[in-house]
């Protein structure tokens, strides 16, 4: 895909489709969300995720009122989440939003992306 500059539904689904097949992939990431969702992105857990995370991301950089979720519940719950852990998802995530994404825009994903991710690592005390 040409690299976008603009956010979409359909886009942030692809953004999230790219990330998350390469976090199953990985020795670090993977058992996490194949513990939680398996490991068929295909499956309709894994389909529902990812169209919660569109709904995140959207309320996240456009505004939308999509996002109804509870994300430090969610993550409370994730036995074993490390700062390792984080650093590996930062390092995935980024890279993945480059790919879909021009610099201006993907650098709004990243940046959102770190501080959460700073704000996870404090509020879980890890
Ligand atoms: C090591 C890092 C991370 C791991 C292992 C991880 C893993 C997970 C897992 C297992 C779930 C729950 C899936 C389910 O029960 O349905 C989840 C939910 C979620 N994650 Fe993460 N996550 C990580 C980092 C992040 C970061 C940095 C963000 C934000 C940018 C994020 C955003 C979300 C959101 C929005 C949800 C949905 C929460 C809800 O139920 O409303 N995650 N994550």
């Amino acid at each position: 895909m040409e690299l976008q500059n603009n956010i979409t539904r359909e886009n942030v689904r692809y953004l999230m489709t790219l990330f998350y097949t390469r976090a199953i992939a990985d020795e670090v990431l993977g058992p996490f969300f194949i513990n939680e969702l398996g490991n068929d992105i295909k499956n309709q857990d894994w389909q529902e995720h990812i169209e919660l995370l569109a709904d995140f991301w959207l309320a996240e950089l456009k505004g939308e009122k999509t996002y109804k979720g509870n994300i430090y519940g969610a993550h409370i719950k994730v036995p074993h989440i490390s700062r390792e852990s984080f650093k590996k998802w930062i390092e995935l995530f980024s890279a993945s939003a480059d790919e879909v994404y021009i610099p201006s825009v993907s650098n709004r994903f990243k940046q959102k992306g770190i501080s959460l991710s700073k704000e996870f690592i404090s509020h879980l005390n890890i």
